[in-house]
């Protein structure tokens, strides 16, 4: 709200109110910081609705809305804007005082789960009325929040249902891999129709499975990237055409945060801070995770991803697409320590990773043998290859938490579903007494269960997507 809204504001008020206030009265609340007033306008001022917040308490001073303009959800959306407002600035509690004849509001107070909690005798004058004392506990509004989350930004599509943020109702998954199989890797065009086809069913499964209707979700969650464009897009289609026939809050979530925020999931207990490591198809990230909002990237790939050079090695070695299960399957019958692949470490003190070296490594190895005539065994190039890729993976994450004097370590990503990363991150924590996260198998891969544990933190901190939330096919965390 500025100074020249202020008659249009002091017109609406004494419309609406015997006792309001006067422009004087607006003018020095507007120059004081803990005032917050606000106009909803369209080509005109609708109305105006304003709070005073003092430490972690807010107090409604007024929600006012055009007499023209009445009956049609403004004040409901004034209301949404000033919930969201109070979350973004970790508010604990919203106080209001009301006219106990004012039906129609006290009734929208409750629907946002204001409470009663006492009564000011002769609050209002003209007429002479009592007011009801109302309070909003800002906990009541992250309690029992359901999620319905949509992941299609690569080769699963995805829908699940999660009960604040942990507690997982249904996580259907629907894998293409048998088909882009045939193509030895993703076919993105394929994955976008694939999608189209799937989500309909897909939708209705999750439903139907947590045994609950559209109505009953409060939030939708949906991947914006990074992903693949048009896979993506059909995710972020769905999800707006529910948010808006619903009238649900949409959030746009980052599918790296996605994979951190499947341990939440795994282990109720998780709490941030602490040190992850997201080993994916299409990412390789070491970061210092300083709340469930903030992450601190201390290193990436500069080259191929961790995931990524399974599959080009399991390609090279003539096996099928995806080739991590299949290579971390192998090498438990192969030598680790037949060949001599490099392990790039980079410059002394970086914590990027680069695997493009050791993959084409693998790729000079199979080349030689086969130019030679000699026999490959598959299993030992997949643990030697495997074992190059752990050697730098445990270093780099323990030396991480030592510096940063953490001792909690969360691993996700397609890549944590390894054994063999199992093994030696569990016998390296136990050298250096960490305490070592995985999600369950089932979550390492892309689901929307993640999706939507994700999106809820983000929606209990006060982040709201609309209509014109965008696909982001290369966004960094
Ligand atoms: O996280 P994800 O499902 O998809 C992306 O967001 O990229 O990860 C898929 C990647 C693939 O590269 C796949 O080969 C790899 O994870 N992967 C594995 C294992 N399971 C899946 N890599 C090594 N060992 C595994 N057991
Ligand atoms: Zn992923």
């Amino acid at each position: 709200m500025q100074l020249s809204d202020l008659d249009d504001v002091v017109e609406i008020e004494n419309e609406s109110f015997s006792d309001s206030w006067t422009k004087n009265m607006y003018e020095s609340c507007l120059k004081d910081k803990n005032c917050h007033y606000f106009v909803g306008e369209e080509d005109e001022i609708l109305g105006v609705f304003g709070i005073m917040t003092v430490l972690d308490e807010a107090e409604i001073h007024t929600i006012s809305v055009k007499k023209n303009h009445r009956n049609k959800k403004i004040a409901t959306s004034f209301m949404k804007y000033i919930v969201d407002y109070c979350l973004k600035e970790h508010i604990e509690k919203i106080f209001l005082e009301v006219r106990e004849s004012n039906y129609p509001a006290i009734n929208l107070y409750k629907k946002f789960k204001f409470q009663k909690i006492g009564r000011i005798e002769g609050y209002y004058e003209k007429p002479r009325e009592d007011a009801l004392r109302m309070m909003l506990d800002m906990n009541d509004i992250k309690e029992n929040i359901i999620t319905l989350a949509i992941e299609t930004s690569c080769d699963e599509t995805s829908v699940a249902i999660v009960k604040n943020g942990r507690d997982v109702l249904s996580n259907i998954i629907s894998s293409q891999i048998d088909v882009h199989k045939r193509y030895g890797g993703v076919v993105p065009e394929v994955a976008s129709r694939l999608h189209l086809e799937a989500m309909n069913s897909i939708l209705k499964s999750a439903l139907d499975e947590a045994n609950l209707k559209l109505d009953d979700i409060d939030v939708i969650a949906v991947t914006k990237g990074p992903g693949l464009i048009g896979a993506l897009l059909v995710g972020i289609s769905c999800a707006k055409a529910l948010s808006f026939s619903m009238g649900k809050h949409l959030v746009g979530v980052n599918h790296m945060q996605g994979h951190i925020c499947a341990n939440y999931i795994s282990h109720k207990e998780l709490e941030p801070p602490f040190i992850s490591l997201v080993v994916s198809g299409g990412h390789t990230y070491l970061i210092n995770v300083l709340d469930y909002q903030n992450y601190e990237i201390i290193g990436s790939t500069r080259d191929d991803a961790c995931g990524e050079s399974y599959d080009k090695v399991a390609r090279a070695l003539g096996l099928e697409y995806p080739g991590g299960p299949i290579i971390d399957r192998l090498a438990k019958e192969g030598n680790k320590d037949a060949i001599e692949f490099p392990r790039v470490m980079l410059e002394k003190d970086s914590y990027d990773f680069s695997f493009s070296g050791l993959k084409t490594a693998v790729l000079n190895y199979l080349n030689n043998k086969k130019q030679k005539n000699e026999p490959i065994i598959k299993e030992d190039v997949a643990a030697s290859f495997q074992e190059a890729v752990m050697d730098v993976l445990v270093e780099k994450s323990f030396k991480l938490l030592k510096e940063k004097n953490q001792n909690k370590f969360v691993l996700s990503g397609g890549v944590a579903a390894n054994s063999r990363l199992k093994e030696r991150v569990l016998e390296k924590a136990k050298e250096n007494n960490i305490q070592v996260y995985f999600p369950e198998k089932i979550l390492c891969t892309d689901n929307a269960a993640m999706i939507a544990t994700a999106g809820y933190y983000d929606y209990i901190n006060g982040k709201r997507d609309n209509l014109d939330l965008k696909v982001y096919p290369n966004l960094e965390l």
